[in-house]
């Protein structure tokens, strides 16, 4: 007893201790990269995480520039006893711990963003801190497109859990099956690649892998000829709401599938103006302006602002990006349904009531949003289809529901957490009720007390056990790196 309370504390002196001592000796062994608390460089890393609970402050920052550097960290964490590391990519994620942390050493990846294409143009390398925006800016210009988030802020270190829903993903599936190679650091501090032909078991796991295998400098990403395209944004007053879910269950609806239509429904709060709209981001592969599958949702009224157009990626992101609410705290959660209109009404009627209930929070913003599961792409049977079965048409009638929540006060947080927990069991409730509950939990959408790997299935959880326990022996990825959905903690 007394050495079980004990040892939490022994552990966490330990690790800053051996964490510190690892920030100097990286500080030698690469000179002008690692930053110490107050220092502009240090102060700077830590603010620009997205969501302010992530913003901890670790022993140091250590800002690596080549694949190389990468592998000297990860040796010196390998080899030092109780080291800690964090591994930080575009630093979305509202997960506390999982891309940051207060006792150990963080690695920010953000210098790893250079893009380029090859000969053909089929085949686009971007580095394993590159943003959205940087690789869609370098991509348009060149009249080319790969699948990847919609939101420029985020990190491509998505495609380690998903990688987005695109506006190509209704027809090519989810972002992570368009990857054509990883090169990867592994715990040994080795660099390979990882393709269908070389450490196929590896690539296979990182898609649903995040940081449990190794860490990825390079993504060669699958890129195609791409005009410009319809999309953007509309915004509805409350009265809408009903028209608003009526159109989306018969977008849902499997004879109405269009490979070329993606939209993204939500429905959102704003305290400060005791505000309830809706908007739809909507996006269709083509240059054509009002197309049928979608023609429904810009017929809607009353609209606040409408910003459908012909533009392309860049402009898009950038879009999105700048819709997104900053500098607070946040929490999202997921879970995944078969689509009804009574379904959809019942999910929004209990999102509407849990954020009545929580109205008195400072600075709340909730928003629900209503995707589309991608179709199964991953041939190979392996955990690229993310535990939906092969044959299967997930595309035609499944909807990922996504819940995120924004406040600004610490002293909120616990009610937040509570609130979004409580919200999400009620929905499973009841579409578990309906025979409308799905298992799939989308990995970039999951919160930390959510189990998203294991939705992918008792094989597939079998495989990238394996698989990590090949490529990362001694458990580095899992004792070491403590931040992210460990492999080792899902139950099989
Ligand atoms: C409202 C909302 C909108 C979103 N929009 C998008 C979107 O448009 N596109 C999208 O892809 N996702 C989106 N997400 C999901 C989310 O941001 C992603 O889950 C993604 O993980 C963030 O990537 P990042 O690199 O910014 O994350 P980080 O916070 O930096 O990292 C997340 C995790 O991935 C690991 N990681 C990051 N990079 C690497 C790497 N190179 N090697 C190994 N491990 C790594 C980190 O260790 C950490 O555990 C959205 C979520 C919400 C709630
Ligand atoms: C950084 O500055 C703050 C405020 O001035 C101070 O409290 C803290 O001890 C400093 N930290 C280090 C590691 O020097
Ligand atoms: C890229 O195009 C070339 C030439 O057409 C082809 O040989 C190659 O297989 C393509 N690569 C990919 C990843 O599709
Ligand atoms: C598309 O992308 C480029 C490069 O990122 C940008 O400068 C341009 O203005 C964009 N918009 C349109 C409508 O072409
Ligand atoms: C797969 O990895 C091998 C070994 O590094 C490499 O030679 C090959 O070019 C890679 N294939 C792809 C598609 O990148
Ligand atoms: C598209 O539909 C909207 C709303 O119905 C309408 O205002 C607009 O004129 C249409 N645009 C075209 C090019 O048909
Ligand atoms: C949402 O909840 C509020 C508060 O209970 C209510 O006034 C409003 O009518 C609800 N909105 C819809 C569209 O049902
Ligand atoms: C958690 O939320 C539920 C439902 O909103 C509420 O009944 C309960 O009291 C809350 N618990 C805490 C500890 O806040």
């Amino acid at each position: 007893m007394f050495f079980r309370l004990l040892l939490p504390f022994l552990f966490l002196g330990l690790s800053i201790a051996s964490s510190s001592a690892v920030c100097l000796t990286l500080s030698k062994l690469l000179p002008g990269q690692v930053s110490f608390p107050n220092s502009t460089i240090y102060d700077n890393a830590v603010a620009s995480y997205f969501f302010v609970q992530e913003r901890l402050t670790p022993n140091c920052m250590v800002r690596p520039d080549s694949a190389r550097d990468v592998a000297v960290v990860i040796k010196q964490v390998e080899t030092t006893d109780g080291a800690i590391l964090s591994v930080r990519g575009g630093g979305h994620s509202a997960n506390v711990g999982f891309a940051n942390s207060n006792t150990g050493i963080t690695l920010d990846l953000r210098s790893l963003n250079h893009i380029s294409v090859n000969g053909e143009g089929n085949v686009t390398s971007v580095g394993g801190g590159a943003l959205w925006s940087e690789v869609y800016e370098y991509l348009d210009e060149r009249g080319l497109a790969v699948l990847g988030g919609r939101v420029g802020t985020v990190g491509v270190g998505g495609l380690l859990t998903g990688g987005g829903l695109s506006v190509f993903s209704p027809r090519l599936g989810f972002a992570s099956n368009n990857v054509a190679n990883m090169e990867v650091v592994l715990a040994s501090g080795d660099i390979v690649n990882a393709n269908a032909t070389s450490n196929a078991d590896l690539f296979a796991a990182l898609k649903a892998g995040q940081n449990n295998l190794g860490v990825v400098t390079r993504f060669d990403l699958l890129s195609f000829k791409q005009g410009l395209y319809w999309g953007g944004g509309i915004v509805y007053a409350e009265s809408a709401v009903s028209a608003q879910l009526a159109a989306f269950a018969e977008f849902k609806t499997p004879a109405n599938f269009d490979p070329d239509a993606e939209i993204e429904q939500s429905f959102l709060y704003y305290k400060a103006k005791e505000l309830r709209i809706s908007s739809n981001n909507m996006f269709y592969s083509k240059p054509i302006v009002n197309v049928s599958s979608l023609r429904r949702f810009a017929q809607i009224q009353p609209q606040i602002s409408n910003t459908m157009r012909i533009s392309n990626s860049s402009d898009f992101s950038k879009e999105m990006s700048e819709a997104q609410p900053a500098n607070l705290l946040g929490v999202w959660a997921t879970t995944t349904f078969k689509s009804s209109l009574a379904g959809l009404q019942d999910v929004y009627r209990l999102w509407n009531s849990s954020v009545t209930e929580l109205s008195s929070v400072d600075g709340l913003v909730s928003s629900l949003t209503f995707q589309a599961v991608p179709p199964v792409t991953g041939e190979d049977g392996s955990v690229d289809t993310f535990g939906l079965a092969p044959g299967t048409h997930p595309e035609k009638d499944l909807v990922i529901c996504l819940i995120a929540n924004w406040w600004s006060d610490t002293t909120d947080s616990a009610r937040m957490l509570n609130g979004t927990k409580e919200f999400i069991a009620a929905v499973e409730k009841n579409t578990e009720a309906k025979g409308a509950k799905v298992p799939f939990t989308y990995l970039n959408y999951a919160a930390s007390w959510q189990d998203p790997i294991q939705s992918i299935g008792e094989e597939q959880v079998k495989f990238v056990k394996k698989v990590a326990a090949k490529y990362d022996p001694n458990g580095v990825f899992q004792t070491k790196v403590p931040g992210g959905f460990k492999i080792t903690r899902v139950s099989s």
